[in-house]
């Protein structure tokens, strides 16, 4: 069963290959969603400062009755945080407010503001302060992971060239008809793991008359074969659903679909239109 399944990240720690993203959730609804997904035996969770979710996360795992050397939590570094001191500050409180020992993984969740992430600048300089400051709580213990998210080759270029410790993870948007291939090689290249979000496209995919069709040949819905293409790739998904019947079907993935069938989703045409999500600078690149 995939939930039960590891990647290994490049300092050996072991990684649950499906995690549940959490953006959008807080208050009851994150406490909710991270208690119904590990009766669903899930085991690995993403949250973000920006979700405004830390503490629930944080309670709800607590509370959860499974020991925390079992739960895989990440969290994110505000995008915003530019700067050693700030990083160095965000990072304790993010633990402040998790109200945990130590945070499995923390990456930084952009290597531009999101009001600048449009734009050219990449913030090489900020990036290398951010990353000292996880560098150090990464040696303090307080991490057990370190990470980014959003990188481009370049951005990952500028922290390996000059870095003490490798990213071990990149988390980016990748799924049928949007996988960005040159990146995930280079994090191969680099032992670097890649985390996809929103797996199913933030549900746009669920429509396409394509996809409903491929995914009636194996018997499985278009989630399914999303997050199985995920898989498939090496890549570890991390499917956002509220919906406990959705949390387990998304993660009965022990199907395979076939090369010829991988060719024809790795080379299908963008999806142009993430509906209302389109408003995001994420699915607006
Ligand atoms: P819901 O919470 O109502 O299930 P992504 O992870 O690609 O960003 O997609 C998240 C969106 O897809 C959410 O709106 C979620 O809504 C929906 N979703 C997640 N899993 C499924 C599924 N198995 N079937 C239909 N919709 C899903």
């Amino acid at each position: 069963m995939i939930l039960q399944e590891t990647y290994s990240l490049s300092n050996g720690v072991e990684i649950p290959k499906i995690g549940l993203g959490t953006w959008f959730s807080n208050g009851d609804e994150a406490i909710n969603i991270v208690k119904k997904s590990v009766e669903a035996g899930y085991r690995h969770i993403d949250s973000a400062q920006a979700y405004q979710n830390e503490k629930e996360m944080g309670e709800a795992i607590k509370n959860s009755g499974v020991a925390r050397d079992e739960i895989f939590i990440t969290t994110k570094l505000a995008a915003e945080i530019k700067s050693y001191d700030e990083a160095v500050k965000s990072i304790d409180e993010s633990l402040e407010k998790m109200g945990l020992e130590y945070i499995d993984l923390m990456i930084i969740h952009s290597p531009k503001p999101w009001q600048n992430f449009l734009e050219d600048e990449r913030y090489f300089e900020g990036n290398l302060e951010a990353w000292k400051a996880l560098e150090e709580a990464y040696e303090a213990g307080k991490l057990k992971a370190i990470g980014v998210s959003n990188f481009e080759i370049e951005d990952l270029k500028n922290i390996i060239d000059n870095c003490k410790i490798k990213p071990m993870v990149n988390q980016i948007l990748a799924h049928i008809s949007n996988t960005p291939f040159e990146v995930i090689e280079f994090c191969k290249e680099n032992d670097i793991v890649v985390e996809a979000y929103s797996p199913i496209g933030h549900g746009a995919l669920l429509d396409e008359e394509d996809l409903k069709e491929m995914a009636a040949k194996y018997n499985v819905s278009v989630a399914q074969l999303a997050i199985r293409y995920c898989l498939q790739l090496g890549l570890l998904p991390l499917p956002k659903t509220t919906n406990e019947d959705r949390m387990k079907s998304n993660a009965a993935v022990d199907f395979e679909i076939s090369d010829e069938d991988m060719e024809t989703l790795k080379n299908r045409d963008k999806i142009e239109d993430y509906g209302e999500a389109s408003k995001f600078p994420v699915f607006a690149k």
